[in-house]
C-alpha cells in the first residue's frame, strides 16, 4: 500500500504510442491500496530542438526523487542534420543510467507459451527458450572514453575505449550469480571476446571464475561473443542467465528479440540494485522513426517493462498478471490480424482487468 511516486519520460518516435498503452495496464494493475502519482518529463528530441535542452541538472534532480522510472524511447532518424548522432542517447539515456547506477541492464528473453517460433519447444523438442540477460550498464565503451584526431583528413584516428573496472565487473558478476540462484536451472554463461580483448577479458574471466567458486551450485559456461551467436540462433534453450559487458549485452538483446518473437515484445530493467537511485524500465527497441505516429508499434515490449517495474517494487504478483496477460494476448493473436497500438494496449488491460 502507499503511494508510487512514477516519473514518466515518454520520449520520442513511438515512445509515447507505447509508453500510453504501458500506463493504462499499469492503472489497471496496480495492487489494491497503491496509487501511482506520476510526473511526466517532456525530454527527448521535440524539447532538445526547441530549446537546446537535453537534460538539465535540475530536471535529473528532480527524476531522482521517485520510486521508478518508466521510460518509452529516445532519439530521432538516423542521420537527421538538425540532430547530432548521440546527442539525446548520451546526453540523456546514458546520462541517466549512469547517474542513477543502473549497473544492472536485465533484458528477459523468453519464447511464450503459444508464441509461433521455429525455436519454440513445441517445434524443436528440446526445452523452453527461456533466459534473462544481464548485461553491465555503467562502463564499456559506453562511457565517452575515447577521442578523434585529424578529423576529415585521410590521416583521421578514432578511439573508443572499452573502460572495465574491477569495482564495476565484479557487482554486475555478483548480481548475475544470484540471480542464476534463484533460477531452476541455475546456470551462468559469461559471454565476450578474451581471445582477443585480453585486458579487458582478463578481468571478466577473474572475477567470474573468482565469484563462481562462492556459487558452487551454479552449473558455468564461457562462450566467446561470435561463438555465441550462432548457439543463439541455433540452440537458445541452453542458456538460463547471461552476463556480459555493455556493449555485447546490447547487441546479444536484439538478436535474442529477434528469436523470441521479435523486438516488439522485449523488455527491460535499468536496474540499482543497492536502491540508491530509482530504477528505469523501457522497453529494449528505440523510437522507431519508420513507424512513429501511425498506430503501428507493438506496445507489450513497453507493458512488460511496466511488469519488471511492478516486480522490482515488490509487486511480484501485480506482475506476474500483466506477464499472463500478455500470454494469453499472444496466444490469442491470429496470424494475418493487424491491431493498432491501442489496441493491443486495450486488449491486454482488459485481460489485467479480468
Ligand atoms: P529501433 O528499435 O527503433 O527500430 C528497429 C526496427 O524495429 C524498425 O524497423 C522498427 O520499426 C522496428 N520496431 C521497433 N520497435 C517496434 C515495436 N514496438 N513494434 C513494431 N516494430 C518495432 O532501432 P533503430 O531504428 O536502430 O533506432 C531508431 C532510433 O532509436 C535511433 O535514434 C536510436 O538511437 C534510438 N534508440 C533508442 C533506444 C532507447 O531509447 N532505449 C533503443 C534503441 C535505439
Ligand atoms: C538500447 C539502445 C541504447 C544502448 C542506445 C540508444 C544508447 O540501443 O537501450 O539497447 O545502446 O544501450
Ligand atoms: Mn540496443
Amino acid at each position: 500500500t502507499g503511494t508510487v511516486r512514477l516519473a514518466v519520460i515518454p520520449g520520442d518516435g513511438i515512445g509515447p504510442e507505447v509508453t500510453a498503452e504501458a500506463l493504462k495496464v499499469l492503472e489497471v494493475a496496480s495492487p489494491a491500496g497503491v496509487k501511482f502519482e506520476q510526473t511526466r518529463y517532456d525530454l527527448g528530441a521535440e524539447r532538445y530542438l526547441a530549446t537546446g535542452e537535453v537534460l538539465p541538472d535540475s530536471v535529473l534532480a528532480e527524476v531522482r526523487d521517485h520510486d521508478a522510472i518508466l521510460l518509452g524511447a529516445v532519439g530521432g532518424k538516423p542521420n537527421d542534420p538538425n540532430l547530432p548522432p548521440g546527442i539525446l542517447e548520451r546526453g540523456l539515456l546514458l546520462r541517466l543510467r549512469f547517474e542513477l547506477d543502473h549497473y544492472v541492464n536485465l533484458r528477459p528473453s523468453r519464447i511464450f507459451p503459444g508464441s509461433v517460433s521455429p525455436l519454440s519447444e513445441a517445434v524443436t523438442g528440446r526445452g523452453e527458450v527461456d533466459f534473462v540477460v544481464v548485461r553491465e550498464g555503467t562502463e564499456g565503451p559506453y562511457t565517452g572514453n575515447g577521442g578523434a584526431l585529424r578529423v576529415g583528413t585521410p590521416h583521421e584516428v578514432a578511439t573508443e575505449v572499452s573502460v572495465n573496472t574491477a569495482y564495476g565487473v565484479e557487482r554486475v558478476v555478483r548480481d548475475a550469480f544470484a540471480r542464476a540462484e534463484r533460477r531452476p536451472r541455475k546456470k551462468l554463461t559469461l559471454v565476450h571476446k578474451t581471445n582477443v580483448l585480453v585486458n579487458a577479458g582478463s578481468v571478466w574471466w577473474r572475477l567470474f571464475e573468482q565469484v563462481a567458486a562462492e556459487h558452487p551450485d551454479v552449473t558455468t559456461d564461457y562462450m566467446h561473443i561470435d561463438a555465441a551467436m550462432i548457439h543463439l540462433t541455433t540452440d537458445p534453450q541452453r542458456f538460463d542467465v547471461i552476463v556480459t559487458d555493455n556493449l555485447f549485452g546490447d547487441i546479444i538483446t536484439d538478436l535474442a528479440a529477434a528469436i523470441t518473437g521479435g523486438i516488439g515484445l522485449a523488455a527491460s530493467g535499468n536496474v540499482n540494485p543497492d536502491r540508491t537511485a530509482p530504477s528505469m524500465f523501457e522497453p529494449v527497441h528505440g523510437s522507431a522513426p519508420d513507424i512513429a505516429g501511425q498506430q503501428k508499434a507493438d506496445p507489450t515490449a513497453a507493458i512488460l517493462s511496466a511488469s519488471l517495474l511492478l516486480d522490482h517494487l515488490g509487486h511480484a504478483d501485480a506482475a506476474a498478471v500483466i506477464e499472463a496477460a500478455v500470454v494469453a494476448d499472444l496466444a490469442g493473436r491470429e496470424p494475418g490480424t493487424v491491431r493498432s497500438t491501442s489496441e493491443v494496449g486495450d486488449a491486454v488491460a482488459a485481460r489485467v482487468a479480468g
